[in-house]
């Protein structure tokens, strides 16, 4: 067999160009459009990094004037999506009713199929608008509540958490909850977002793009690990047990989620700046025995196996003490990704350039049938 090196997970594949953010793991950054995402965090409400995203530069007072006022002005679930969730069974996951939920918005949209650029970036701000509602109702009626209504005097990040508890946020929470937003939004050719690209690729609509990526990121190696994260310290208990844990855990080979990381070897660069958020919340709800159990499995598993946290391992506590279902976590992800994911779509569809990679084939030499051949006019 001639030499062919397979490059399994594509990984350390650069495959195509991307203006939209860089990773560097060697200064252990990330740009948004050339901002550091610290910067971008500690400074901007999310609504200003969505614009960044998609039209490259920061919004100017009146175009970020304009956005909100779209945004706010969407916020509202439509009766027909509302009335597609409730047919969906109260313990379906609740990725499976975003999924399907931003499926039915495709289909409802008259312009699904117009992948002009104007035409997506009218789409990706509709999506950006829609999913908090879609999200907050659907964690409500698994707790038999109905919905809450937007309002429009809240930023994006309060009236998210309006629409999910019924009460205007903290501030400390809803500065917590928008640093989230603005890390989870973008992160260059990770899997859901290539699987965005792909689908784009071939000239298939926004929805069906972003329909993709939601199946993508629901897997717990990838966007799935802030839920699985929560689960684990539910297993855990106490920082007490972490040692006993993980010798378990390990010993089975598991996979400690919220840990490693395919791009960043020494640390994901969100980290520091989720953890300083979930320090906040852990200040303002006492979650000392939380905080305590967190840094018990960082240092353990770090001075064991050298692997770092990712931004799952701060974010589900977050989200946790938010008051979200762990189930709600990704559905949260999407939310914020779908900023990120809309802009590729918007790159690559621009680029008119099928991905399509080759595979070596290693099944059953080249053979010929010799045999029987059964009459199926007899079967
Ligand atoms: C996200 O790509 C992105 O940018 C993604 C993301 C984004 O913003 O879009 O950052 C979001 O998906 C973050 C990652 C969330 N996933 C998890 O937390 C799941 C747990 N992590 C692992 O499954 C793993 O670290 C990956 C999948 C994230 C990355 O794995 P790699 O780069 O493919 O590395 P690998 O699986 O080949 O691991 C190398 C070694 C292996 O040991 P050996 O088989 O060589 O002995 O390290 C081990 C792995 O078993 N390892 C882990 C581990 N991560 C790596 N062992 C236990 N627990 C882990 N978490």
């Amino acid at each position: 067999m001639t030499d062919i090196e397979i490059k399994k997970g594509l990984a350390g594949v650069t495959v195509d160009y991307t203006a939209v953010s860089k990773v560097n793991p060697e200064t252990n950054s990330l740009l948004y459009r050339g901002y550091p995402v610290q910067e971008l965090a500690a400074t901007q409400p999310f609504e200003a990094v969505a614009y960044l995203l998609w039209y490259g530069e920061l919004p100017t007072e009146d175009e970020l004037a304009a956005l909100v006022a779209e945004e706010r002005a969407n916020r509202t679930l439509d009766d027909n999506v509302r009335q597609a969730i409730d047919l969906i069974p109260l313990d379906a996951h609740p990725m499976d009713v975003i999924r399907t939920a931003v499926s039915l918005v495709g289909a409802s949209d008259p312009a699904a199929y117009d992948n002009s650029r104007e035409s997506d970036l009218v789409k990706s701000r509709r999506l950006f608008a829609k999913l908090p509602a879609m999200v907050a109702y659907d964690q409500r009626r698994r707790h038999g509540l109905g919905i809450v209504d937007p309002r429009d005097d809240l930023d994006y990040a309060q009236n998210f958490l309006w629409m999910t508890f019924g009460d205007v946020p903290d501030p400390v929470v809803a500065c917590a909850f928008n640093v989230s937003m603005i890390l989870y939004a973008e992160h260059s050719f990770n899997a859901s977002t290539f699987t965005a690209r792909v689908i784009t690729s071939t000239m298939a609509d926004l929805y069906s793009a972003v329909v993709g990526a939601i199946g993508a990121l629901k897997g717990p190696l990838h966007g799935g690990a802030n839920e699985a994260v929560m689960h684990i310290f539910d297993e855990i208990g106490t920082a007490s047990n972490v040692g006993p844990w993980l010798d378990t855990a390990l010993a089975e080979k598991r996979k400690i989620m919220g840990f490693g990381h395919r791009v960043y070897k020494r640390g994901d660069s969100r980290v520091p700046t989720m953890k300083v958020a979930l320090d906040t919340l852990v200040e303002h709800y006492g979650a000392r025995d939380l905080a305590a159990l967190y840094d018990s499995l960082e240092s353990e598993f770090v001075s064991r196996k050298g692997i770092y946290p990712n931004l799952d391992y701060p974010s589900g506590p977050s989200y946790n003490l938010m008051g979200f279902d762990t189930l709600t976590f990704t559905p949260i992800f999407v939310a914020a990704r779908i900023t990120g994911w809309t802009a590729h779509i918007v790159e690559q569809a621009a680029s008119n350039a099928l991905i399509r990679p080759l595979s070596a084939y290693n099944g059953p030499e080249e053979r010929h049938i010799n045999s029987y051949v059964p009459d199926t006019a007899a079967i």
